[in-house]
């Protein structure tokens, strides 16, 4: 094909990348522009802000969230309310959450990891406290959802209640996060053997599920 028959942007486009080491050259440039743009910024945003009601999950919690990881909840489930109305409208149906009910940074400080989600074939759950904080729905629903939500189709998840904890795991959970910066004391770490001597899988995963939200309550 002659060069005539190209148009104006084919062309630019084979005389600059005919010439690799300056297309290179140039294409390091824009991306070291690029990176300053963006990177610098972020650094001098500094610190994720603190809300100081915002606590660690005491032991049991802490082993429902295992367990929520364990079952793959969030493939379903997000944990994360955006800063849109129908967002805000739709979670925060009891007004409590202030001026700005919607999810903040400093709400996942003690997240390890993130389980915001991505997909929302049920409902959000960052606000499940406030939402719906009856532990005996909670084991009903997660039994068989359709006694609670005749249409659901969410899967029942029965032997979570026949299931025990390991205490001993709870413990190793607590000091791995204690590691990365969770401000558990030993004390903490001691009395979670006690706090989840003989319970089961399920009575953590309620107990995880109506700590969602619960600190940043304001009313
Ligand atoms: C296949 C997708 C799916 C999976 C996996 C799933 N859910 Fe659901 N979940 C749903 C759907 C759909 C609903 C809405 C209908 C209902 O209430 O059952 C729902 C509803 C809920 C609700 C009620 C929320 C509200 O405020 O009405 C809770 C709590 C819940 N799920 C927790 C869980 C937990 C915990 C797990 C993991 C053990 C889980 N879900 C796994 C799809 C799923």
């Amino acid at each position: 094909m002659s060069n005539e028959n190209l148009t104006w942007y084919e062309k630019l486009s084979h005389a600059v990348e005919g010439k690799a080491f300056k297309f290179t050259v140039f294409t390091t440039i824009a991306i070291l522009v690029g990176g300053l743009v963006e990177l610098p910024p972020f650094f001098m945003v500094g610190a994720v802000e603190r809300i100081p009601t915002v606590t660690p999950y005491a032991a049991l919690e802490l082993a429902g969230r295992d367990v929520y990881q364990q079952e793959g909840c969030f493939y379903c489930h997000t944990q994360v309310i955006r800063p849109f109305k129908w967002e805000t409208d739709r979670w925060d149906r009891n007004r409590e959450y202030g001026p700005e009910p919607y999810s903040k940074a400093g709400e996942f400080v003690y997240e390890h990891p993130f389980l915001w989600g991505s997909k929302r074939t049920g409902p959000d759950l960052a606000h499940e406290a406030s939402l719906n904080s009856n532990p005996a729905w909670h084991k009903q629903h997660l039994m068989n959802p359709r006694e609670t939500s005749p249409d659901s189709i969410m899967p029942a998840y029965p032997w979570l209640f026949e299931t025990k904890l390991d205490p001993a795991k709870v413990q190793a959970s607590m000091r791995a996060l204690k590691s990365i910066g969770v401000p558990y004391t030993d004390a903490d770490i001691q009395n979670a053997a006690q706090a989840t001597q003989g319970k089961t899988e399920g009575d953590a995963l309620i107990a995880y599920l109506l700590k969602l939200g619960r600190d940043t309550i304001v009313k």
